[in-house]
């Protein structure tokens, strides 16, 4: 019988990228977990891919995306109340007898605990690791898509982005390569109780990323260092809850100061592929920044 693998937040930018790429695999059945089923519509197009609404806070339809769930890669959003809904996919996935529970963490999530994402991360990690239920987590360090996710907007019309890292140097990562890494896991074996830390293939700071990107577009591109206190005033004034500017400005403290500059072989030795550069992030999302 096919196996049956549950991605939650199946439409989010890692959730959608672990489904795609199981689609593609044989022999299992993706059951993509949608906050939204009008957003999910896509998802039903891919090959053994079913569809199923999912709201992390309503106990009912946790239950019916879990029934008959083999494994779980288990992607929460970065909310005020992740580590609460985390703990409720956790207890569903304990009813559900699921045989395997793949957490999308963070980088460092066990040794930078000043951070609050580190802290919420290790949280639920630790919740997933009392529960007994066997385990990989997956710790990844920034994501190369934020650059299309927050930034391309501003780079499209002005030609600059913002941010408050200094020359901090960053190992950040394309989501292909925790998708990639996410489907090894999930269909391999022996990746039990194991904490993988994913970064791309170099460090960057923003400078040169802006650098990478002018060459790419043949458009100049900026980046622009913004104090923290500027920045501070400028996410609240577009609405930005309290708790995320925090968070945000917490962690491009660390990113300024290198803690997240140190690049790891663990994508290449897990998928025996090289992880993309940043450069060739940006030459596949050339039209994003134009
Ligand atoms: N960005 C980074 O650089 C980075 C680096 C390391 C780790 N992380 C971690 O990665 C995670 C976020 O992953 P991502 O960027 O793929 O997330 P994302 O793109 O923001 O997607 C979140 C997904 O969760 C769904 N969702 C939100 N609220 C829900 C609810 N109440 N019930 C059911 N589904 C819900 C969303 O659906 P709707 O849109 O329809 O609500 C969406 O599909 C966070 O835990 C973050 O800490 C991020």
């Amino acid at each position: 019988m096919h196996k049956t693998i549950l991605v939650t937040g199946a439409t989010g930018t890692v959730g959608k990228e672990v489904a795609i790429q199981l689609s593609m695999t044989d022999d299992i059945r993706v059951r993509a977990g949608v906050h939204s089923i009008i957003k999910g519509e896509n998802l039903k197009r891919l090959p053994g891919v079913e569809v199923v609404e999912m709201d992390f806070k309503d106990k009912n339809s946790l239950h019916a995306a879990f029934t008959h769930a083999d494994k779980v890669f288990m992607v929460t959003p970065f909310t005020s109340d992740q580590v609460e809904m985390a703990k409720a996919l956790v207890d569903e996935a304990k009813k559900a007898d699921a045989k395997h529970l793949v957490k999308l963490s963070v980088i460092k999530a066990d040794t930078e605990q000043g951070l609050m994402l580190a802290r919420w991360h290790r949280e639920i990690e630790q919740y997933i690791e009392d529960s007994g239920i066997p385990y990989t987590f997956l710790r990844p360090s920034s994501f190369m898509q934020n650059f299309i996710n927050y930034d391309a907007a501003s780079i499209r019309n002005e030609g600059r982005f913002y941010h408050s890292t200094g020359h901090g140097k960053i190992a950040c990562i394309d989501v292909r390569d925790i998708a990639a890494v996410a489907v090894e896991v999930l269909l391999g074996s022996g990746h039990e109780g194991k904490a993988y830390e994913l970064t791309g293939p170099e460090s960057i700071s923003n400078q040169e990323a802006a650098q990478i990107i002018s060459d790419v577009t043949g458009s100049p591109v900026q980046y622009v260092d913004v104090p923290a206190d500027a920045a501070r005033n400028a996410m609240l004034e577009n609405q930005m809850p309290e708790w995320m500017v925090n968070a945000m400005l917490e962690l491009e403290s660390a990113y300024s100061e290198g803690r997240f500059s140190n690049t790891t072989h663990t994508v290449q030795q897990l998928t025996s592929r090289t992880p993309h550069s940043f450069r060739q992030f940006v030459k596949d999302h050339q039209d994003s920044f134009e």
